[in-house]
């Protein structure tokens, strides 16, 4: 067969599920182990394991001594490139990093899913199922003090150092999971990106069409296709596209040169032999492959010489296990011809290349070969923007080393949240911008808290203030956590700076007035401490206030960032375009339900259905709405944390109605009279509509469950107000 992934059998007419196709989808014969896992994640480890202290045990050192011996220890099953795999680890952990996107945080190496459907099948990673596996040993060696996902950076860090590349540091801390991570939406495409040739691109799906907001990068691909958009050989097209997918991974154009030109600095393409003998890959693989894919059906086992991977055949450079100033120089001083692969792909040579610029033959060094350049790389060449900043690098390698060095520092960490989440002994003592620096903050004493409350609580008796101020003013704050990438929360207190203070979601002016009334207040306590003070007072009034008394927790010791640790653009990506908490829609058209959004922002604060379900009745009932919107306040003691949300919501003596033509809003009138009685939003009506959610709200709603539901709503509060703690774990 063809290098697929298994044919997708889902045509649904475009009604898409929220989290794209499912590995059911591409795979339908795959094992359906999420049945034994209902009501949770797969975990061999159990819940006390705590890998960052596991990782204190580990001997570093000696790790990475394993390692740097395994770059030349070649295995006959599949062997080494010029003897050394150090290439092929960078790619490995490239892959890892490479999938992650800034418009929510998901992907990344954070959590080791390269082990896992659909990326351990994305043509893209093709062949990477030998390097993880040639990793095996030392994984089995260390066991649980290294993550599978610390291993593949750290490989990919010790490959580049073993040749003598410029590395800028390392941060363990990223635990494993033990199954696909089913709330991330790889795309809508019903194709592979390939159909046949292992990397080509379906022609319609340009990479300028990517889907928004929930966005994914192209189906299978990590990066764009190597030979130009589609396939065509068009370096500027192929400048374009780079462009635009490296952004998503928050990189500028600076760092996407300086990655790519020092990542192909190293090691070859695999395109010596024919694609079509090879078989399914590891999703789709045979019992006894044992997990690997794309096997070939040729004689010599297409290992070695023979391996087809993307199909483009050749090393970038004459030196390719050894860090040089090789790639620029042979980019820039060599026109290049495009020519064909063994395999048949579409690849760039240079012309008249003189002898000693020409590689050695990846088995048997005392051959030479042509170098070659893919279409993307003829981009670093041929576009304006680009060629400007190679040249510069050409001419300044040390711009390069230090450029390439923080680029992969940043591409490989760029998920990991702060810095306080950073393992090990190679930690770079340097503050970087990308890394939302927050000083440390001190934790105020008992007395302090307590007297912050009570001026606040005076404020709010006085009328300077008001409960639901309060209330949006924390949720502001705290709610921009997402724990995909471990960014946003409430520590910082960023709310009060660009570009969050001016988000709309936001409701600038009553954000600012609130600010202002809380730093008048707070003292020497950080404001970002004040701001969720200032949701416990209103909290615990609103509690109250309804007739219970239930202690609201809180736990100071917030610091404050200031503007200039604040990267305005790299925040900006994180701007909700609806709010389902605050029932909130932008003006901006969404590509899905505001439902969907509400639970993708939920899935992101890391709330369980429960949690969402009790968060969203108790903020409506609160007042938290975004501006004067009464939709979904379904009560007449406003401001009392109550059950009426649910209660009201399924009173039969409803009808409700759609009040737009766009579905977004409804109404409902009392059954006999006539009346209207409410106004709600999708975000409301989906607790009433969706049988799981009404499930839980049912429960909610019962008689004897008042206070269950404060306390409920307490202890969710907490978890979304304290999600962004990192130092209180440590
Ligand atoms: C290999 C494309 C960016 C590091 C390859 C291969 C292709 C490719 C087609 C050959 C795979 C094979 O047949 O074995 C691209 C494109 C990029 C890009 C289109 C961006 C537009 C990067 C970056 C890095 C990197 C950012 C690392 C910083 C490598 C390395 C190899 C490789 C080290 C050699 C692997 C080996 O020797 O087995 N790349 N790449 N690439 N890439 Fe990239």
């Amino acid at each position: 067969g063809s290098i697929d992934g298994g044919g997708c059998p889902m045509h649904n007419g475009g009604v898409r599920a929220l989290l794209g196709r499912t590995n059911k989808d591409w795979w339908p014969e795959m094992l359906a182990t999420e049945i034994l896992n209902p009501n949770g994640a797969s975990n061999p480890m159990g819940d006390d394991f705590d890998y960052a202290e596991a990782f204190k045990s580990l001997d570093y050192q000696a790790l990475k001594q394993d390692l740097h011996a395994l770059m030349t220890d070649s295995q006959d099953w599949w062997p080494a490139d010029y003897g050394h795999y150090g290439p092929f680890f960078i790619r490995m952990a490239w892959h890892a990093a490479g999938t992650y996107r800034t418009a929510d945080g998901r992907g990344g190496a954070n959590s080791g899913q390269q082990r896992f459907a659909p990326l351990d099948s994305w043509p893209d990673n093709g062949n990477l199922d030998k390097a993880r596996r040639l990793l095996w040993p030392i994984k089995q060696k260390y066991g649980s003090k290294i993550s599978w996902a610390d291993l593949f950076i750290l490989t990919g860090n010790v490959a580049i150092e073993s040749m003598g590349g410029p590395v800028f540091g390392f941060g363990g801390g990223r635990a494993d999971v033990f199954e696909p991570e089913r709330d991330i939406y790889w795309g809508s495409e019903d194709k592979w990106v390939n159909e046949g040739v292992q990397t080509r691109i379906a022609p319609e799906h340009g990479m300028h069409e990517l889907e928004g907001p929930l966005a994914a990068i192209q189906m299978g691909l990590i990066y764009v296709n190597p030979e130009g958009p589609g396939g065509n050989p068009d370096p500027l097209q192929s400048a374009r596209d780079m462009k635009a997918t490296f952004e998503r991974m928050a990189m500028n154009h600076e760092e996407t040169v300086a990655l790519t030109a020092g990542g192909h600095t190293f090691g070859k393409a695999h395109g010596n032999g024919d694609p079509s003998t090879l078989g399914h890959a590891p999703a789709g693989g045979d019992l006894v492959a044992q997990g690997f894919g794309w096997v070939s059906g040729e004689e010599h086992g297409g290992r070695g010489e023979h391996t087809v991977t993307s199909g483009i055949e050749g090393s970038w450079v004459n030196t390719p296990t050894e860090w040089s100033e090789n790639y620029f120089r042979l980019l820039l001083d060599y026109e290049y011809e495009l020519v064909k692969s063994p395999a048949g792909a579409q690849q760039w040579q240079p012309v008249n290349q003189k002898e000693e610029d020409m590689a050695p033959a990846a088995w048997d060094s005392s051959k030479k070969v042509p170098t070659m350049m893919t279409t993307a790389d003829m981009a670093l060449k041929m576009d304006p923007e680009f060629r400007a900043i190679s040249e510069k690098f050409r001419n300044d390698h040390e711009a390069f080393k230090d450029a390439f060095a923080r680029a992969w520092f940043k591409l490989t960490h760029r998920d990991m949240g702060p810095k306080v989440r950073y393992l090990g002994p190679d930690v770079p003592a340097e503050d970087l911008i990308w890394q939302d620096p927050v000083p440390a903050g001190t934790t105020p004493s008992d007395d302090d808290v307590g007297a912050l409350k009570a001026k606040i609580a005076d404020a709010v008796g006085s009328g300077g203030l008001t409960v639901s101020q309060l209330i949006k003013t924390a949720w502001a704050s705290a709610s921009t956590y997402r724990k995909s990438d471990h960014r946003g929360g409430a520590n910082g207190a960023r709310v009060a700076l660009a570009p969050q203070k001016d988000w709309e979601v936001n409701e600038p002016d009553m954000l600012a007035k609130v600010i202002d009334t809380l730093n008048g207040l707070r003292g020497s306590m950080s404001l970002a401490d004040a701001i969720v003070l200032g949701g416990v007072v209103g909290l615990e009034k609103a509690i109250e206030d309804a007739g219970f008394s239930v202690p609201v927790p809180f736990t100071g010791g917030r610091g404050d960032a200031t503007q200039e640790q604040t990267d305005v653009e790299s925040f900006a990506v994180m701007e909700p375009e609806a709010d389902a908490f605050r029932n909130y829609v932008g003006k901006k058209k969404l590509a899905v339900k505001t439902e969907e959004m509400m639970l993708d922002r939920a899935s992101l604060l890391g709330l369980s259905v429960p949690e969402m379900v009790v968060l969203i009745g108790g903020l409506r009932v609160l007042g938290a709405n975004h501006g004067e919107r009464g939709h979904g306040h379904f009560t007449k003691r406003s401001g009392q944390l109550t059950n009426d949300f649910f209660v009201n919501l399924y009173d039969m003596t409803n009808v409700w109605q759609a009040a737009d033509d766009h579905g977004e809003e409804y109404t409902a009138t009392d059954r006999k009279e006539g009346h209207t009685k409410w106004h709600a939003t999708r975000a409301d009506l989906i607790f009433g509509s969706n049988s799981e959610l009404r499930a839980v709200g049912e429960v909610y709603a019962e008689k004897g469950h008042e206070e269950k539901f404060v306390k409920d709503f307490v202890k969710a509060w907490t978890k979304v107000m304290n999600a962004d703690r990192f130092d209180l774990a440590a």
